[in-house]
C-alpha cells in the first residue's frame, strides 16, 4: 500500500482502445464501449479505496462527433444506462460527480442523466469523479478567452490584470467546478502516446504514463502499479 502523502492527488485517464478491444474479441464497437464502462466502474472504486482525491476520465471528445451516428448515439445511450444503474451507489459512496465540457450540447436524454448525477451528488465530499464529456481543450481555452474578453469589454477587468490564474479560473477545471487541481498523473491506455486535446493547459507539469492495455482490459491492479511507479518519480517543476 502506497503512503498517502506520496499519492497523486489527481489522476486523469484517457480511456482509449474500446474499438480495438471489440475487434480483437469479434464483437461490435458498442460492446467494446460497454466493456469500457465496466472497466471504468472498477477504476473508480480502486481510486476511492486508494485514497486518491480526484479522478478524471476522458469519455467523449469534441472530435469524437466525427464518428458514425450509430456509434455516437450508442455511446450516449450507454451513459444513460450507466447513470441509471450506478448513481445510487456512487452517491452512497459519497462520490461527487462533475462534468468537464459542453455537456449541455449532448443528446437530451444523456444531458438529463448528467444533470441528475450532478444534482444528486452535489453535496458529497468524497472522491471527486470528473467526466470529460464533449470536452476539448482548445474549445475550453477558446471559451475562457471569450469570457475574459467580455469582462474586459464591459470594463470589469484591465488587459494587464489577466494572469495565469485568470485563465485557470475560466477553464472547466476552474471556478465553476470549485477549482480542480492540475492532474499529477495522466494515464493513456491502448499504446497511443498522445494527448488528443485533453487538459492542454492543466497538463503543463503532469507526469505521463502509457500502457499497451486496451481500456476494457485495464485492471485496478494495473492502475495501482502505475500509481506506485509514479510515486518514485522526481518532479521538479523547472526547479533543480
Ligand atoms: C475510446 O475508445 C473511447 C472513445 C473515444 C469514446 P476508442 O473507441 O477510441 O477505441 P479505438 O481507439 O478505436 O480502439
Ligand atoms: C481520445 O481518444 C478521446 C477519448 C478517450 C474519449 P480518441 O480515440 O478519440 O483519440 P485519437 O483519435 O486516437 O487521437
Ligand atoms: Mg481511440
Amino acid at each position: 500500500m502506497t503512503e498517502k502523502k506520496l499519492l497523486p492527488q489527481h489522476v486523469a485517464v484517457i480511456m482509449d482502445g474500446n474499438g480495438r478491444w471489440a475487434q480483437k474479441n469479434k464483437v461490435s464497437r458498442l460492446s467494446g464501449h460497454n466493456a469500457g464502462m465496466l472497466a471504468m466502474k472498477e477504476i473508480i472504486k480502486k481510486a476511492d479505496i486508494m485514497g486518491i482525491k480526484y479522478l478524471t476520465v476522458y469519455a467523449f471528445s469534441t472530435e469524437n462527433w466525427k464518428r458514425s451516428a450509430e456509434e455516437v448515439g450508442g455511446i450516449f445511450g450507454l451513459l444513460v444506462k450507466y447513470v441509471a444503474s450506478e448513481l445510487a451507489e456512487l452517491n452512497e459512496n459519497n462520490v461527487k460527480v462533475s462534468v468537464l465540457g459542453d455537456w449541455r450540447a449532448v443528446p437530451g436524454a444523456a444531458a438529463d442523466s448528467i444533470e441528475k448525477a450532478l444534482k444528486t451528488t452535489a453535496n458529497n465530499d468524497g472522491l471527486r469523479f470528473n467526466i470529460a464529456l464533449n470536452y476539448g481543450s482548445r474549445q475550453e481555452i477558446t471559451r475562457a478567452v471569450r469570457k475574459i474578453s467580455s469582462l474586459v469589454s464591459e470594463g470589469c477587468m484591465m488587459p494587464d490584470e489577466i494572469s495565469e490564474e485568470t485563465i485557470s479560473r475560466f477553464l472547466y477545471t476552474g471556478e465553476e467546478n470549485e477549482y480542480i487541481p492540475d492532474p499529477d498523473l495522466i494515464i493513456r491506455t491502448s499504446g497511443e502516446e498522445r494527448i488528443s486535446n485533453f487538459l492542454l493547459w492543466q497538463c503543463a507539469y503532469s507526469e505521463l504514463a502509457f500502457t499497451d492495455s486496451l481500456w476494457p482490459d485495464f485492471t485496478p491492479d494495473e492502475f495501482e502499479s502505475i500509481v506506485e511507479e509514479y510515486t518514485g518519480r522526481s518532479r521538479r517543476f523547472g526547479g533543480r
